[in-house]
């Protein structure tokens, strides 16, 4: 068997590099300062000294094991917990709660299931004090960005897992956060379907002057999606490594088998799963049946 031999995850491209010196010129959207966080004293701190800061219209994932404290940290970020010491700062306001300048995408899917998908997207507008007329127009708008044109009226139990998301990240859009988080929003997806969700992610960022704070456990989606990686390890959840991967934009499918993505990714892999050998699969002893039919 030969293996290719893969470059250094580090190494840019004179593009890549290019494009990392001007998104680190642009200002400071977020900055997250020696942040702790402890549910249970007796289990000490989930989040400890996390320190990092993101640009505008940054496209940041974070990404670490199960039960690290991802989810803790975007909703730290989202002003739905709070902080024991440090300080979390979007564009230059502390975060002491949840604000109209960042939006949420969950997991879950979060419609009102007795609202139409204009009226789950005009929700938040009229929370806002919008008139209905004009709420209604900018609701069909961000309908409109994500593909959902014909499904104006329908309800939520009459579309797809792809489509409600697309409805909460229209309804997340509508409201013109400056930063939009998102905790695995396509983890319950089917793979088709994530992958298109992907895409059309991008397509939106691309489009829209907004920062992105991306959780998710899948590698691939983490080294597709971002400008930069964070990597958080578990017990208690503190920064591993921040990535910045190097590959170029546009994004498409088929960078994933480039040698620069297959880099970042085992880089990845090496930093995820270095302390899981008490979870290993245990070997099982060969049978008889499977001598024979081997
Ligand atoms: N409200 C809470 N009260 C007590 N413990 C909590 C609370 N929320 C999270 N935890 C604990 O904090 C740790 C981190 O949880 P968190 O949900 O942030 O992890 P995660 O990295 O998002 O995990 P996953 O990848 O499974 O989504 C876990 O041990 C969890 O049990
Ligand atoms: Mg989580």
């Amino acid at each position: 068997m030969s293996l290719i031999t893969l470059p250094n995850y580090k190494e840019q491209s004179p593009d890549v590099k290019e494009r990392f010196d001007r998104l680190k010129k642009r200002s400071v959207k977020m900055t997250v300062n020696e942040l702790y966080k402890t549910f249970d004293t007796k289990k000490g701190p989930i989040l400890k000294n996390v320190s990092f800061s993101t640009y505008k219209r940054e496209f940041t994932s974070v990404i670490g094991p199960s039960g690290c404290g991802k989810s803790t940290l975007i909703r730290l970020v989202a002003g739905l917990e709070s902080i024991d010491s440090g300080s979390i700062n979007v564009s230059g306001t502390e975060v002491k709660k949840p604000g109209i300048e960042r939006g949420m995408v969950f997991q879950e899917y979060t419609l009102f299931p007795w609202l139409t998908v204009t009226e789950n997207v005009m929700y938040g507008l009229l929370r806002q004090n919008r008139s209905k007329a004009e709420a209604k127009k900018e609701a069909l708008k961000w309908i409109n960005l994500v593909g959902l044109d014909n499904y104006q009226d329908a309800y939520p139990s009459q579309l797809s897992g792809g489509m409600k998301q697309r409805v909460a990240i229209a309804r997340s859009l509508a409201t013109q956060p400056e930063m939009l988080l998102m905790d695995e929003p396509f983890g319950a997806l089917d793979a088709q379907t994530r992958a298109r969700m992907q895409a059309y992610l991008l397509q939106i960022w691309r489009n829209i002057d907004i920062s992105i704070m991306f959780v998710t456990h899948d590698l691939d989606e983490a080294v597709y999606l971002s400008d930069r990686i964070i990597v958080l390890k578990g017990n208690p959840g503190e920064i591993a490594e921040i990535i910045e991967v190097p590959i170029s934009r546009p994004r498409s499918p088929e960078q994933f088998l480039t040698p620069e993505f297959l880099a970042t990714k085992k880089r990845l892999e090496a930093l995820i799963h270095r302390n899981k050998e008490e979870e290993a699969v245990p070997v099982i002893p060969t049978t008889d049946l499977v001598n024979e039919i081997m």
